[in-house]
């Protein structure tokens, strides 16, 4: 990979915005890649049906090439061009819940690239809500794979900062539209199974899919000797770099370790975790130890993604 100058432009919600997403569309039409702000975390954007661009994005992250990417989109039409068939609960979810974090896994239609499915035969799809990642890609005109904007299996950006800091050199642009509001990456639902499954849960909980769908199954473990359904779903991913354990009560706590203890209120929570773990990651601790937290469905996506942050070092 060449070094290439990554800028950062502001965008503040003002009509000058417009000028600078503007210039991104430019960037991504050119095959560049781009970073921006969704309603979850921050994504690193590219041309989702152009396998040059989306090339750059594995390369950019180090990401595996058998793990799929999410086509972004910006309506309902751009979604259904996507797929083979459009099942009705997928009409369901979507009015529900499109725009917003929510991830429908479908079959993918003959010309989305296997580059984006990671070689398989199933796409995820999402509209996210967030209006720099909507006018994003209504200016392109087109789909952006987007992964979390960071380098694979580490912390995911809920700020410009941390793309920066895992990314910088290595990407075109980033638009930095401030912090993230849920700080969490989307649930994912896959509609190809007999009855739905949820392959990640997120910022929508499986108690609200369910109402408006009926019962969805959870992934199974996974066997790693297999090979994987959603990579990102399983192992060790979503890590710092600083060994990172569950706390017990009555634990000594060392010198140079500390406890990360989340806010009480989930949905805050979500949102400053990873700009917690950031920050403690920077200090060059021995350990960082999670205190622990209720183990109601309000914390399964935090619990989710700690446990598998927690099988590092
Ligand atoms: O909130 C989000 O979803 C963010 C923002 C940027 O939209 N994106 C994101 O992308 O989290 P990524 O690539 O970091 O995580 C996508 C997850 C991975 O675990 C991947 O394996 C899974 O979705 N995935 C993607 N396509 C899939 C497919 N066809 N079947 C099963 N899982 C898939
Ligand atoms: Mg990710």
């Amino acid at each position: 990979l060449s070094e290439t100058t990554t800028r950062v432009l502001f965008l503040d919600g003002s009509e000058h915005d417009e000028v600078w997403i503007n210039e991104a569309s430019r960037i991504l039409l050119d095959e560049g890649l781009v970073a921006f702000p969704t309603e979850t975390v921050y994504g690193l954007g590219a041309l989702g049906l152009d396998e040059t661009a989306v090339k750059k994005i594995y390369i950019a992250k180090g990401r595996q090439s058998n793990n799929p990417l999410i086509l972004h989109v910006s309506s309902l039409t751009m979604a259904k061009s996507l797929v083979l068939d459009w099942p009705e609960i997928g009409d369901l979810l979507a009015e529900k819940f499109w725009p917003g974090p929510l991830t429908l896994v479908l079959k993918k239609a003959v010309h989305v690239p296997n580059i984006v499915t990671g070689g398989g035969d199933t796409v995820a799809i999402r509209m996210p809500s967030h209006p720099i990642a909507h006018a994003l890609i209504q200016a392109v005109g087109a789909p952006l794979a987007a992964p979390s904007a960071n380098r694979s299996l580490e912390l995911s950006p809920t700020k410009a900062e941390h793309v920066m800091k895992h990314l910088n050199g290595r990407i075109d642009l980033i638009l930095d539209g401030g912090p993230t509001e849920a700080g969490l990456e989307s649930t994912v639902i896959d509609l190809t199974t007999t009855l739905p499954t949820l392959l990640r849960p997120g910022p929508i909980p499986r108690s609200k899919i369910e109402s408006v769908i009926g019962p969805i199954q959870l992934i199974d473990r996974v066997d790693p000797t297999q090979p994987l359904p959603a990579p990102g779903l399983l192992d060790k991913h979503y890590s710092p770099k600083t060994t990172l354990r569950w706390w017990v009560p009555g634990q000594v706590i060392g010198k140079n370790e500390r406890l990360l203890t989340l806010d009480p209120d989930p949905i805050t929570a979500a949102a400053t975790l990873f700009t917690q773990l950031h920050e403690l990651d920077e200090l060059n601790l021995a350990r960082i130890w999670i205190a622990p937290f209720p183990k109601t469905e309000a914390w399964a996506a935090i619990r989710d993604r700690l446990d598998r942050a927690s099988k590092n070092g």
